[in-house]
């Protein structure tokens, strides 16, 4: 890993996938860990900084005073596997696809499902990146973190982490002064493929007619295909992915809607609960393609906000209110945004 250390305390603007202006008044490029102290100083006479790595999942505001921490520490480390699973240990700053590639290529499955996801290693385990029928908590076995209120550094092991969907500890007031270091990965020796996700039909026919013919690359290619064609590229037109968490709502709602709406999308979950599908309660609502000023609903996925061109935090939180206010009106359910909104 590179023990360059770079500190810029200048008006800079903080690059972000959503495209959105936002400056801030003093940044720090985490690259080693020999910029703790440096950082613990910054926390202990300013408070807790802003973290960013890809800024793939964040709504920023046009300026941030607080201080701003952008982690690009990168590099693995292999250790000793386990007997089910190979232990990794990779860096917060390292980009996420990147190390799902690396995986693959080093003889370890299990990250295929979660191929071509925006953003870092490091806030992975944050929202719990979930994708085709996989969350990240399945193949997290630990993450390292720096804890600012007592100076030190641990490791959380996964029942700590307290993950959930789209959720985890580190989202939580808990997780409030916390800098994620490192992901530990456990990644199974015994690699079955994940394939129940629809969009994956096509190999689960395959895998349970014809066993074994079903490789992990095959399935990174085929969830690579899958994104390209539904989901903005972001370098493209700006966006941070799903706009909204999909709903979890009773199993009294979910039957009350399917009857005067036969159609609705919903999974069943193990609580009996069931999670309706937000892209299809937003395009019920006649929004894919719809325009709010500079922001609008992506034509392929009304999940997704796009960022047409010059769209401030306040367009994009109109629009989102706009849309999560006619579901309400619609169907009574409360769509919470999914992007972190930071203040
Ligand atoms: N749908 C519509 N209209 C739309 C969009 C979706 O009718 O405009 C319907 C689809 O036909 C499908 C259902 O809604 O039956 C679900 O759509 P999709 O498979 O595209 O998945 P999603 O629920 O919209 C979630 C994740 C995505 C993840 C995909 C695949 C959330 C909030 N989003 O989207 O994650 O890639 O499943 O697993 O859970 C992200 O978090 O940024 C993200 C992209």
């Amino acid at each position: 890993m590179s023990t360059s250390l770079q500190a810029e305390v200048n008006p800079i603007a903080l690059p972000n996938t959503m495209g959105l202006p936002c400056v801030a008044s003093a940044v720090t490029v985490f690259r080693d860990r020999a910029q703790l102290p440096q950082l613990q100083d910054s926390f202990d006479r300013h408070g807790m900084p802003l973290v960013l790595a890809g800024a793939s999942n964040v709504i920023l505001p046009e300026r941030m005073d607080r201080p701003v921490v952008l982690m690009r520490n990168t590099g693995m480390e292999v250790l000793e596997p386990r007997a089910d699973a190979w232990l990794i240990d990779v860096a917060a700053g390292h980009n996420w696809h990147q190390w799902v590639c690396e995986s693959l290529a080093r003889g370890w499955p299990g990250l295929e499902n979660l191929a071509l996801i925006p953003g870092s290693v490091g806030a992975a385990p944050i929202q719990n990146i979930g994708a085709y029928g996989l969350e990240l908590a399945q193949r997290v076995a630990g993450v390292e973190i720096w804890d600012f209120e007592t100076g030190q550094s641990r490791w959380l092991q996964t029942p700590d982490c307290r993950f959930g969907y789209r959720d985890s500890v580190f989202k939580q007031a808990a997780g409030g002064h916390w800098l994620v270091l490192n992901v530990r990965f456990a990644l199974p020796k015994d690699w079955q493929p994940v394939l129940g996700y629809p969009d994956l039909a096509p190999l689960r026919q395959r895998w349970q007619t014809r066993a074994a013919s079903v490789s992990a690359q095959m399935v990174f290619d085929h969830v690579v295909a899958v994104r390209q064609a539904k989901l903005p590229d972001p370098t493209v037109e700006p966006n941070v992915g799903s706009f909204f968490k999909n709903p979890v709502v009773s199993s009294e709602l979910y039957e009350r809607l399917k009857q005067t709406h036969p159609h609705l999308v919903a999974y069943r979950q193990i609580d009996g609960q069931f999670k309706l599908a937000a892209g299809w309660l937003i395009d019920q609502c006649g929004f894919k393609g719809k325009r709010f000023g500079a922001v609008a609903v992506h034509d392929r996925q009304a999940l997704v906000l796009v960022n047409t061109g010059g769209a401030r935090m306040a367009d994009v939180l109109r629009a989102a209110n706009a849309i999560a206010q006619a579901v309400a009106d619609r169907f009574g359910v409360h769509l919470q945004m999914e992007p972190v909104c930071v203040s």
